[in-house]
């Protein structure tokens, strides 16, 4: 049993690999719970749609409003989700957790991440991943994946989430993740998201077998 948290840039297709390591702990009869964040509860869902529209002109949140958010859906996350999950010898598959703030919130924001990171114990009373899984890529590639996906869907809220971002934003969110994984590198793999899912996916079972969750 682990509990695994998948983070990079928005279009890095964490969703993918997550979907095939569902397969593999299916295959295994394996328990587990495969969650987001923002999200993971009705609150959690609650306010991921007011964060992901808040981008909108005459409505914007500031940076403390929007981070507190962040974290009023983690706090509501880890006590009546992962925790109990943890707690029954669940896998936990989260798409985002702590990491997304320093990332998003100080790295590519205007939070101090000391700040962060003071929030970030506080909302999860200190629960950690086994393991981060961070999918990375170049900011170009990511901006042309976005972009790519939203001419595919009609994904409006989001559209106005990502235009108001320029490329100087999703330079400091990847550096931010490439500094947290090079500070823990027990604790941290780092996957390139250009590469097929597949052999990401042999990446990680191999890296799980050897530190004996699977
Ligand atoms: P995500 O679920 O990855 O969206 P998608 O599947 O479309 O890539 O992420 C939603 C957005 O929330 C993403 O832009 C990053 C942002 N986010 C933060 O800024 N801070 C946080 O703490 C979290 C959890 C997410």
């Amino acid at each position: 049993m682990a509990f695994l948290a998948f983070e990079g840039m928005d279009g890095v297709g964490k969703t993918t690999l997550i979907q095939l390591f569902e397969n593999i702990l299916q295959k295994r009869k394996f328990p587990y719970i495969s969650t987001r964040e923002p999200g993971g509860t009705r609150l959690g869902e609650e306010l991921r749609s007011l964060l992901l529209s808040s981008d909108s002109k005459e409505d914007r949140l500031t940076a403390k409003a929007e981070l507190l958010l962040y974290q009023a859906a983690r706090a509501q996350h880890v006590e009546s989700k992962i925790q109990p999950a943890l707690k029954k010898n669940n896998w936990v598959l989260c798409d985002r957790f702590t990491a997304s703030s320093l990332a998003f919130q100080a790295g590519g924001g205007k939070i101090n991440s000391k700040d962060v990171e003071r929030l970030n114990k506080f909302a999860t009373e200190g629960t950690e991943p086994d393991l981060w899984v961070l999918l990375d890529l170049s900011p170009d590639e990511a901006v042309k994946r976005i972009e790519k996906r939203l001419q595919k869907s009609n994904l409006d809220l989001k559209k106005d989430h990502f235009e108001s971002q320029g490329k100087g934003f999703f330079k400091s969110v990847r550096d931010t993740y490439l500094k947290l994984a090079k500070k823990s590198p027990n604790k941290w793999m780092i996957l390139d998201a250009n590469e097929d899912p597949k052999r990401m996916i042999q990446q990680l079972e191999e890296r799980l077998k050897k530190k004996g969750y699977l």
